[in-house]
């Protein structure tokens, strides 16, 4: 059952990826904290990360998973209307990183802004797209994550500098034909009392950077990943379930689940509470750590290049991120 709001139906007509080639490895960080190839392993499921080079800029690598899903999906530069960008590291704090890529994609027509809702940014972008389609203001739209953490990452501290990774994916929205898959239903929340729990501190109008404080590693992710760990479960649990419901859906119907992918433990708690079974619980968290709005994004991408999922299946998406915020989305591919 499609939302009772949609006057058109919206499908995703194209995905794309793009992640760095640098690896760094377990091992590598192993020598730079106190950590162990082991116990990244064991307690997050990561083996490995991208990396991004000085010139990997957040819209660069945006860019190209851009590209690859326009090109995916058939769709010119021309006809793009609309670019949401999810990212909470932006090439600057202003314009807006969506305004960069509008100009390397040369997509003049196209209005274009980012939003920031961590690593739940990507399905918010997919709300937002799916409701001015579906209410005709737009006829498609091109939605991003994309991130370059390592940023903003804090390389003296084990508890954080382990975890994330660089990476941007991308889908094409546009209004689907009568033949055609859609998203069948969206679920968004954020509970603003846990900002505290996951945070950079220091760059914006409560903490300006200064000479004064460059050196106090404020511009860094700060997290306490114990106290995200058991909102993160119960959260897209609940978002989970929402949109199963909403759309009509039992757990035997669900071809693919594509879980933010932060930690494999939270993963498995989540396919355990939702009784689908791992085997259809798509995973890449080992190759590239947590890339925030990215994460979700390549993972869509790569599950249905891979052929985790065929045209007709139905797929769940689910995420969770600072603000703490999270979403969810059933989708007929
Ligand atoms: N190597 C070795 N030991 C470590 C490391 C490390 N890299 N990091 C922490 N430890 C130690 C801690 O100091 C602690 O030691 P202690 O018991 O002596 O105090 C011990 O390991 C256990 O620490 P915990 O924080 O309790 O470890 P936990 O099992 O919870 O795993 C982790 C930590 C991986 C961060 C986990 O809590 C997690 O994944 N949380 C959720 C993260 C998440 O989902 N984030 C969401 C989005 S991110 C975004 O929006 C940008």
């Amino acid at each position: 059952m499609i939302e009772l709001t949609t006057a058109f139906p919206v499908c995703i007509a194209g995905t794309g990826s793009y992640l760095p080639e640098k690896i760094l490895t377990n091992a590598e960080l192993a020598l730079r904290v106190d950590t162990s190839e082991e116990w990244i392993l064991t307690r997050t499921g990561i083996r490995e990360r991208r990396i991004a080079g000085a010139d990997e800029t957040t819209s660069h690598m945006a860019t190209h998973a851009a590209r690859r899903a326009m090109e995916n999906a058939g769709l010119t530069a021309d006809e793009l209307e609309l670019i949401i960008v999810a990212t909470i590291t932006p090439d600057t704090p202003t314009p807006a990183t969506a305004c960069y890529i509008q100009q390397n994609l040369g997509a003049s027509r196209a209005v274009a802004f980012d939003i920031s809702a961590a690593c739940s940014g990507f399905l918010y972008a997919m709300k937002i797209a799916k409701r001015l389609i579906s209410s005709g203001a737009f006829k498609n739209a091109l939605i991003i994550g994309a991130e370059k953490l390592s940023s903003v990452t804090n390389w003296e501290d084990r508890s954080t500098c382990v975890l994330f990774g660089d990476g941007a994916g991308a889908a094409v929205l546009r209004v689907a034909a009568a033949d055609e898959g859609a998203i069948l239903a969206t679920e968004m929340g954020t509970d603003g009392n846990l900002t505290h729990l996951l945070k950079i501190p220091g760059g914006g109008t409560a903490c300006p950077i200064t000479a004064a404080n460059v050196n106090d590693h404020l511009f860094t992710l700060n997290m306490l990943g114990r106290e995200v760990f058991k909102h993160a479960v119960n959260r897209m649990k609940e978002a989970a379930e929402k949109v199963i419901e909403r759309a009509g859906l039992t757990a035997d119907s669900i071809a693919c689940v594509i879980p933010h992918q932060a930690n494999l433990r939270i993963i498995d708690a989540i396919a355990d509470r939702l009784a689908v079974p791992n085997e259809r619980v798509f995973v890449n968290l080992h190759k590239y750590g947590n890339t925030s709005a990215a994460a979700i994004a390549i993972a869509l991408d790569e599950a249905s290049r891979s052929g985790a999922f065929k045209r007709g299946d139905n797929i769940v998406l689910v995420v969770f991120g600072a603000g703490l915020t999270w979403a969810a989305a059933a989708i007929r591919w």
